[in-house]
């Protein structure tokens, strides 16, 4: 008895001397809700089962400057899976509400020309936040950019062959161009997408189905790696981008190491570390690039038990945002923040 509280006292001990200290930036005690036209709105929208609050499930998460943006997954009740808000501007008491963005009435499922159903998400340098869109029964799956530093002015800037099982991307801003690498889950390829030319194209990656995706930063001494997470395994995997570029039709990923468990995020800061999250797992996981697989505790959240329980993202200046999700226990969902002292690799264009 007395021996294994000590051996627990010293984990715990030195979990804590790695992982990373968050600073809390809001809670929502009982979960997130809309921004509504009127309370009116909201009633009937309880009323008619168009707004099921308890099915508000953050997926993938951007930040630009005080703007945090979440895509919410793909539940009954859910009427915009696209949400921005501040974090400038509620007080820790009263937690802010999610705005559909750009707009209302710009998402709507079934409308081929609307977003229809938010996946993954990321900014570019130059302050384009490009969204995943997976479609509808009616429409395929598309790609939009929504130019953040410029009125929000939206661009449906793809249209894909197919709909259904999109999952989250990267983007790899290069001189010849910029390409989006995006996984559908399960998939044993991977979607390349050149914005110059608005052309995609898939490269097969043999192996098990992949589910999650990072991106190396850029670095004079070696080219960029494709980090593939898999649908089915612990194992982690890697592929130059620069044969992805060259529209090659097969990528053959290179087993790097083995997680603890199955990641469903995985993220690289401008330093070569990445973050992964774990399916059902209450701590995240780090691993320095530059060196052999080695995974090393970077946060942990003592009795949380959540399916998707984290969801992660750099702004501009290297902060790390992160959102908490606690099915069992209030509050429901939290904003936390870290420097990690890593600006995002994407701040800095080629
Ligand atoms: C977090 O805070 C604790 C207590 O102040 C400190 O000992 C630890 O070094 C900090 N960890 C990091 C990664 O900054
Ligand atoms: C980054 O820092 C600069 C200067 O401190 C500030 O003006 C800017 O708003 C910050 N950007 C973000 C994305 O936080
Ligand atoms: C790109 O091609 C798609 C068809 O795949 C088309 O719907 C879309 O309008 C094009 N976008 C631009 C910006 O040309
Ligand atoms: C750009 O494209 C050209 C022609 O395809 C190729 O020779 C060159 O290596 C590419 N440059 C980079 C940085 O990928
Ligand atoms: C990662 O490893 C490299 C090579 O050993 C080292 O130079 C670098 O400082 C490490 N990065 C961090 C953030 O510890």
């Amino acid at each position: 008895m007395i021996t294994s509280f000590c051996a627990l006292f010293f984990l715990g001990l030195s979990s804590l001397a790695t992982a990373a200290n968050f600073t809390q930036v809001f809670e929502w005690p009982n979960g997130m809700d809309y921004e509504w036209p009127s309370e009116a709105s909201r009633t009937q929208a309880l009323n008619d089962g168009a707004f099921k609050p308890e099915n508000i499930q953050a997926r993938f998460m951007a930040v630009y400057g005080t703007r945090i943006f979440l895509s919410l997954e793909n539940y009954d009740g859910i009427p915009a899976s696209l949400v921005t808000f501040m974090t400038s501007s509620a007080s820790f008491a009263s937690p802010p509400k999610l705005n559909p963005f750009p707009s209302r009435g710009m998402q709507g499922k079934g409308f081929c020309n609307k977003i229809e159903q938010t996946k993954g998400m990321d900014v570019d340098s130059v302050g384009r936040l490009w969204v995943l869109d997976d479609g509808s029964e009616n429409c395929n799956a598309k790609l939009w950019t929504i130019d953040l530093s410029n009125n929000d002015h939206t661009k449906l800037i793809h249209r894909f062959s197919f709909r259904f099982y999109m999952h989250d991307l990267v983007l790899d801003e290069t001189p010849n161009g910029t390409f989006a690498y995006i996984l559908r889950w399960g998939e044993r390829n991977i979607i390349v997408f050149r914005l110059e030319g608005n052309e995609s194209w898939i490269v097969q990656t043999p192996g098990s189905g992949v589910y999650s995706i990072a991106l190396s930063p850029k670095s004079k001494e070696e080219p960029r790696k494709l980090y593939l997470g898999k649908w089915d395994s612990d194992e982690l995997y890697s592929i130059s981008v620069t044969a992805l570029r060259k529209e090659t039709r097969i990528a053959n990923p290179k087993l790097i190491g083995k997680w603890n468990a199955r990641p469903y995020k995985m993220l690289i800061d401008n330093h070569g570390t990445m973050y992964a999250a774990f399916w059902e797992k209450n701590y995240i996981n780090s691993w320095n690039t530059s060196q052999p697989f080695e995974e090393q505790r970077f946060y942990e959240d003592a009795g949380l038990n959540t399916y998707w329980p984290f969801n992660f993202a750099f702004d501009q200046n290297g902060t790390l945002w992160m959102t908490v999700f606690d099915k069992t226990r209030k509050p429901k969902y939290r904003l936390l923040k870290t420097a990690v002292d890593a600006r995002s690799f994407k701040a800095s264009p080629e």
